[in-house]
């Protein structure tokens, strides 16, 4: 990929975010979150949930004003159990069970405990109603429980809780993107967008025109993840065919952990039929069974370590892969290209939003980012990086790791949802009359 396919991309970004930002017909999403910036003054104890990956994790997280906060207590359990003993990722479990699962968690997490308050980053399209209130409009990256698409996700898991007795309901949900963007910024106030590269892709940015209930710039979703104006491979078509949601999601099977090694899977397996890999043996179950291939290989191939080596060759072993020379020079060039090409993507993308009329001014632009692939792969920060560098040469551009974003991110939005809280009440008691209650009849 060119640098002028690059800055087109980046223009097309900018265009599906007017339309959608019109209310027009789009690939992007303009998806309300009702809050704004942090001061970085947010205070106590919260309970904070990330569900959104291929782990649900919960943690109790003391904030301590000036960016500072520390995590007491953490829990991470699979969605899926790895020995199979259970899964909550396909359509024969339902939205209840799933919450149920969550409030288990968090009942490990707030037993002995007493939190303030508590939080969930949701990581899924969402249509928002009020800081605590959200309907899934779809599952993205391949998850599916039933009976969940167009629920209220504070309601099942407020539900949950009281199920199982827990003393406690989520006052503030918010996409991961937020939550990245949340926590950075409690940090840094020069942060003006979040964005994760993890199980999936997307970004979020404050948006001048959209304003909060104490008329502030609000921070908006904008689901990138299904930005679709993209020159697609036979590799792209050939995986998105194979998905649960093919059509969809266009830019996050070409960017995200979910879909890298599937990526590098199909491409390999296409070298092999073609006679281009030395020892392809086609019987094997790689080359017959997706998502068999994980996103870590790409990252054991970039890296010289003895470990990664290691874990590299025990993979090619188990995998019957035949471990000569000429076939791991071809994994690593055909993995780096893959690489280049999601660093380019994501790059125009984030050099759209830092381009536009409410962002341009601020000389000091950082985006706080996280996910597996930023947290995995320290080349891919600096690469997106330095391609945001050499074509904002006019300013100062960075990207800011936000270490745990999705679960500190949670703890500040709720935080941020208590003041709004006092505030509705100090003005409604401002509003009521000084004479004394009045009886409506
Ligand atoms: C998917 C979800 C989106 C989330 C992203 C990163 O694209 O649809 O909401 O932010 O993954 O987790």
């Amino acid at each position: 990929m060119d640098l002028s396919s690059l800055r087109k991309i980046a223009d097309e970004f900018n265009s599906e975010l007017d339309l959608a930002l019109a209310g027009e017909k789009s690939s992007l999403r303009i998806l309300p979150s009702f809050l704004s910036a942090p001061t970085g003054q947010e205070m106590g104890h919260y309970i904070a949930i990330d569900f959104g990956g291929s782990n649900l994790r919960v943690m109790l997280v003391v904030l301590k004003g000036q960016g500072g906060y520390e995590i007491i207590k953490q829990i991470a359990r699979p969605l899926k159990d790895p020995q199979g003993r259970y899964d909550y990722t396909t359509d024969n479990t339902s939205g209840q069970e799933v919450f149920g699962f969550a409030a288990d968690l968090i009942a490990e997490v707030v037993r002995g405990v007493s939190p303030d308050q508590l939080g969930l980053t949701f990581s899924y399209p969402m249509q928002q109603n009020s800081i605590c209130s959200a309907s899934l409009i779809r599952w993205t990256k391949e998850l599916k429980p039933r009976q969940t698409v167009g629920r209220d996700i504070g309601k099942m898991l407020g539900e949950a809780l009281i199920k199982k007795r827990i003393d406690i309901e989520p006052v503030a949900i918010i996409n991961d993107t937020v939550a990245v963007f949340l926590a950075g910024c409690y940090y840094d106030s020069s942060v003006c967008a979040g964005s994760i590269c993890g199980t999936g892709y997307n970004v979020c940015l404050l948006e001048p025109s959209r304003r909060t209930a104490a008329d502030q710039a609000m921070i908006v979703n904008t689901e990138a993840g299904n930005f679709s104006m993209l020159p697609g491979n036979l590799y792209d078509r050939s995986l998105d065919q194979a998905t649960d949601d093919p059509g969809q999601q266009k830019m996050e099977k070409m960017v995200s952990g979910k879909y890298l090694g599937e990526l590098l899977r199909i491409t390999l397996r296409d070298m092999g039929e073609k006679g281009l890999l030395p020892g392809y043996t086609p019987s094997l179950t790689i080359w017959n069974q997706p998502f068999t291939l994980p996103t870590e290989v790409l990252g054991w191939l970039q890296t010289e370590g003895s470990r990664e080596r290691q874990m590299l060759n025990n993979w090619m072993e188990v995998n019957g892969f035949d471990n000569k020379l000429e076939n791991l020079t071809l994994l690593k060039l055909i993995g780096s290209a893959i690489l280049e090409r999601a660093m380019k993507l994501i790059a125009s993308t984030y050099i759209a939003i830092l381009r536009r009329p409410g962002q341009i001014n601020n000389k000091r632009q950082v985006i706080a980012v996280d996910g597996a692939l930023f947290k995995h792969l320290p080349e891919f920060l600096a690469g997106v990086e330095s391609i945001l560098r050499s074509e904002l040469p006019d300013r100062s551009v960075s990207l800011l790791y936000t270490a745990d974003g999705s679960n500190i991110g949670a703890a500040v939005a709720a935080a941020l949802a208590e003041d709004s809280i006092e505030t509705d009440a100090r003005s409604l008691a401002s509003d009521s009359t000084p004479e004394g209650p009045q009886f409506i009849i």
